[in-house]
């Protein structure tokens, strides 16, 4: 680090340092991912990776609120999930039970509007009212509000093919006109419609790819990859993601 650096307070700070003054994304997006293999290396079962991850999940959106990200959207379950082992899927919607519960005790205190976005007509019904509640509470809190997404039974392409389909019946119905169609009207049918797209999408567990994860969100988002399991995502680990984000040049096509 040069002195320049030093005086301006820009480059790292001396191990250990904490930095509270850093400037952070709008929006931060995790792929919460490598829960399983952080089981496997412990000889314990998958579903004990992801209540840890769980725990993680809890640590990370309340680092998040605190450095003041105003939108942290976790990919929690996917549409292809589905497939896994019927007791892991079952860990996993126990887990969204607990997590749900709390929010609803929670979340007005702590001020954190909490969202669930993905096709959740097929989840449990129990479930799906737990859903409605945490988001009445949600509507209750105003507009300043830190949002927390869990994306449940969510996939980007069949976001977008629900979109199509509800853009079609609005021109079947002589709602709309085709050449009325933009991206707007597509953004504003997705499940994200009331907030901006990420700035910066982080995928741990060393895999490299969005496995259907916002596909029509990110397509200006920055992602960070790093080989760090969710379990053991810490609040450093986000702390370098925001650094290396920083440092970035987004230019939108531009020069
Ligand atoms: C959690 O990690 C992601 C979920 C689908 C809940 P994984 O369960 O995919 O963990 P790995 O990739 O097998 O290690
Ligand atoms: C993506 O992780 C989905 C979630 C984190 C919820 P996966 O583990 O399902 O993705 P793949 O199968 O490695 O692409
Ligand atoms: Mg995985």
């Amino acid at each position: 680090m040069g002195i320049f650096d030093r005086l301006t307070g820009r480059g790292p700070r001396a191990s250990g340092e904490e930095r509270k003054d850093r400037p952070v994304p709008r929006h931060i997006a995790v792929i919460m991912d490598g829960n399983g293999r952080w089981a496997k290396k412990r000889g314990l079962p998958r579903k004990a990776g992801h209540k840890v991850g769980a725990e993680t999940f809890r640590t990370i959106a309340t680092y998040c609120k605190d450095i003041g990200v105003k939108y942290f959207t976790v990919y929690a379950f996917s549409t292809e999930n589905w497939k896994r082992p019927q007791d892991e899927v079952d860990a996993l919607m126990n887990l969204f039970r607990t997590y749900l519960k709390e929010a609803a005790e929670t979340m007005v205190a702590r001020g954190v509007a909490v969202r669930v976005l993905g096709d959740l007509s097929v989840l449990p019904a129990d479930i799906q009212r737990q859903i409605d509640e945490v988001h009445a509470l949600a509507d209750t809190l105003g507009e300043d509000a830190a949002t927390a997404s869990l994306c449940i039974n969510y996939g980007g392409r069949d976001e977008i093919k629900n979109a199509v389909r509800a853009l079609a019946h609005d021109v079947q119905a002589g709602r709309l006109r085709p050449e009325d169609i933009t991206e707007d009207t597509i953004s504003a049918h997705l499940y994200t419609a009331h907030m901006p797209d990420p700035d910066l999408i982080i995928r741990p567990s060393g895999e490299v790819r969005t496995s259907n994860f916002l596909l029509w969100q990110s397509a200006y988002s920055e992602y960070y990859f790093t080989d760090v399991l969710w379990p053991d995502f810490s609040t450093k680990d986000m702390d370098a993601a925001i650094d290396d984000f920083n440092r970035r040049s987004r230019r939108f096509g531009g020069v």
